[in-house]
């Protein structure tokens, strides 16, 4: 065997005995990239703010893939709810070897149009929550030598774009911080990575796509051409989450249909 053989008995995406939590869970990406973690073999806990719908999607995830899924209230933005809920995944999944930080909000209006208060809830979600959420799971995962953090960057982390000052500044940071806590973190088997996503079709976006020129803007930001599909956010999640990206660390994975190569 010569040093480029993949090691046998590896399987590069396979997730089979990892537990997952994921923020976000009850919707949208997060849902998504919960049911792709599940269908390559890991547990997963959902979490949002709304207990039913959180219990709904995992609810769903168990059935279609056969794996525990749990769904839990919680809001990211309160210390003590993010600790109530890690200890409550620990306790129902034994481990947290994955967090997938997708619980995020937007509001869209230029900037003379926004408030201070609106400006800070969207920090205080995107960021604060984010922040929040990776300190609370890094003890577990230091004491085990392995985790995988996958934040929820934007493809609008990366550019800027007219109408999103709030959001904008949002992503910028989760990136930012993403890539501190890979260095602050290589040391002790755990890698933080950052999703950069572009449009899709979600709860967030649908006063997007039920405008025209919503539709002709998307259209005309992606190189193809189309909104993304949910199940096009599986393969970064599975991939970051796996042995395949071991070597993978602070970094960001665009999956925007080509919106920032132009
Ligand atoms: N959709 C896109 O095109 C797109 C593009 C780039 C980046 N992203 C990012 O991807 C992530 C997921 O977006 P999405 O489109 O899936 O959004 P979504 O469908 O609106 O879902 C957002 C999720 O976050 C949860 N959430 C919001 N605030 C929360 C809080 N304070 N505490 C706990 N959970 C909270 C929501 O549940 P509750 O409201 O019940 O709490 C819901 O489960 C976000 O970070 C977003 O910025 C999305």
């Amino acid at each position: 065997m010569n040093e480029t053989t993949p090691l046998p008995g590896i399987k590069l995406f396979d997730l089979t005995g990892r537990t997952a939590l994921i923020t976000g869970g009850s919707k949208g990406l997060g849902h998504a990239m919960a049911a792709g973690l599940a269908s390559a073999g890991a547990d997963v806990m959902l979490v949002s703010r709304h207990l039913d719908e959180a219990q709904a999607a995992a609810a769903n995830i168990a059935h279609d893939f056969g794996r525990k899924a749990i769904g839990r209230a919680a809001d990211v933005t309160s210390p003590e709810q993010v600790d109530a809920m890690l200890a409550a995944a620990e306790r129902e999944l034994g481990k947290v070897d994955i967090l997938i930080n997708s619980a995020g909000i937007n509001i869209r209006a230029p900037i003379a149009e926004l408030t201070p208060e609106q400006f800070d809830e969207v920090m205080r979600v995107n960021v604060r929550g984010t922040w929040l959420c990776c300190r609370a799971v890094l003890a577990g995962m230091r004491a085990r030598k392995w985790g995988r953090i996958i934040n929820l960057g934007s493809a609008l982390g990366l550019i800027g774009l007219a109408g999103r000052t709030p959001y904008t500044a949002s992503k910028g940071a989760v990136i930012q911080m993403t890539r501190t806590l890979a260095l602050e973190t290589a040391a002790d088997g755990i890698t933080a990575n950052a999703i950069c996503p572009g449009p899709f079709l979600t709860e967030m976006n649908t006063a997007i796509a039920d405008s025209e020129d919503g539709q002709k803007f998307v259209i005309g930001a992606t190189a193809l051409k189309r909104w993304a599909r949910l199940e096009e956010i599986q393969g970064a999640a599975i991939y970051l989450a796996s042995e395949a990206a071991s070597y993978v660390t602070g970094a960001t994975l665009t999956v925007d249909g080509g919106w920032t190569a132009q």
